[in-house]
């Protein structure tokens, strides 16, 4: 075990298919993504038996990609991971299916990996040196929890959203302003044309001490002025391009203010200075942005998940060397955990 050196990843917890190619150094050979989106756009949402069979179909076409980018072949693969928890159950299961078969007939140690520390720990592969203890963010489409991350693989949940996750609430908000699926790179685009200030909704939770949030409220609120609210006399006056451009704006700088607003007071709550960001809105830039600024402000080190590891891939499963090192294996018998696991 202690001269391995490359690891296969897989990764197919939700709706992309994803295979890396990882060195024992973090360095990741080759990151390769085949996404769904296409195919549940007209649902307006992942579809979770269309997502299974598409992983099924995608699976081995991925593997094979990354191999020829990493320019090494399955005989020079060392160890593999798999994302075995949280997600849609049936899709969990192809990737697991998989990376059983795979160390079954290799002969290869096989090492389960947690999706939401994987998406945190895509701080650490590009920080290329030690960053715990932190206070992680995880906001994703499925995901909006924040963590005490004690050290790499000692995870504790202490807070998460009580209805809608933020990605999910770009995804809903993308659909009510007419603005394709998955809606969060495309707000961010509209927003750019928009006043921030347009429209002045509820921080949910902001001046509470608890470290929980609530989108779902914002949703509605967006809803109702796109829309109308059902009853009321006065209706507003129809969307177009400058209307949306600003709903789209507002939602943006409401959700960001909650994001970045909870992170600082979990900081400050645990009395830690060091915070990290991960998940698919991670890669949103206005987020970025104001994170950098209160981060700056305090004397905080941030670490944001570089955009190539934001969205769901296999790279950031390259916390499975960690588990190696500490001999944390999975054997033939593990099966998959759909729900949110709270400690890690
Ligand atoms: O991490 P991810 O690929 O999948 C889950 O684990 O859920 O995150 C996907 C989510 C979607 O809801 C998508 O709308 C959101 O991330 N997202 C963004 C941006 N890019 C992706 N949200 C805001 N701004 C973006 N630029
Ligand atoms: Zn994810």
């Amino acid at each position: 075990m202690g001269d391995a050196r490359l690891m296969l990843a897989l990764e197919s917890s939700c709706d992309e298919t994803a295979a890396a190619i990882i060195e024992r150094d973090l360095t990741v050979r080759s990151n390769v993504v085949a996404s769904q989106a296409e195919l549940h756009e007209k649902y307006g949402g992942v579809v979770p038996e269309i997502a299974s069979r598409a992983h099924v179909t995608n699976l081995l076409p991925v593997v094979e990609e990354a191999l020829e980018k990493a320019q090494v072949s399955l005989a020079d693969i060392d160890a593999i991971a798999v994302v075995t928890r949280p997600g849609l159950v049936g899709s969990l299961l192809v990737g697991l299916t998989a990376a059983k078969t795979f160390a079954a007939t290799l002969g290869l140690p096989l090492i389960a990996v947690d999706h939401v520390q994987a998406h945190l720990y895509a701080c650490r592969i590009a920080a290329k040196r030690d960053i715990f203890p932190a206070i992680g963010l995880v906001v994703s489409g499925g995901h909006t929890n924040l963590y005490l991350c004690k050290g790499a693989t000692e995870y504790e949940l202490i807070g998460s959203t009580i209805d809608d996750a933020a990605g999910e609430a770009f995804d809903k908000v993308a659909k009510i302003l007419n603005l394709p699926y998955p809606g969060g790179p495309h707000i961010e685009q509209v927003a750019t044309k928009g006043n921030p200030a347009a429209f002045a909704f509820t921080r949910t939770f902001l001046n509470d001490d608890r470290l929980d949030f609530s989108f779902s409220g914002l949703k509605t609120a967006v809803l109702y002025q796109a829309e109308g609210t059902p009853g009321a006399v006065n209706q507003p006056p129809p969307l177009n391009e400058q209307r949306i451009a600003d709903l789209a704006a507002s939602f943006q700088e409401t959700v960001v203010d909650v994001l970045v607003g909870k992170s600082r007071q979990a900081l400050e709550q645990y009395q830690l200075r060091t915070l990290l960001i991960g998940g698919g809105v991670a890669a949103n830039s206005r987020f970025r942005q104001s994170l950098e600024e209160m981060t700056a402000q305090k004397g905080y080190d941030l670490h944001i998940s570089p955009r190539e590891f934001c969205t769901d891939n296999a790279g950031m499963a390259a916390i499975a060397w960690e588990h190696f090192e500490r001999g944390e294996l999975a054997d033939l018998t593990i099966d998959v955990t759909p729900g949110l696991v709270r400690k890690g």
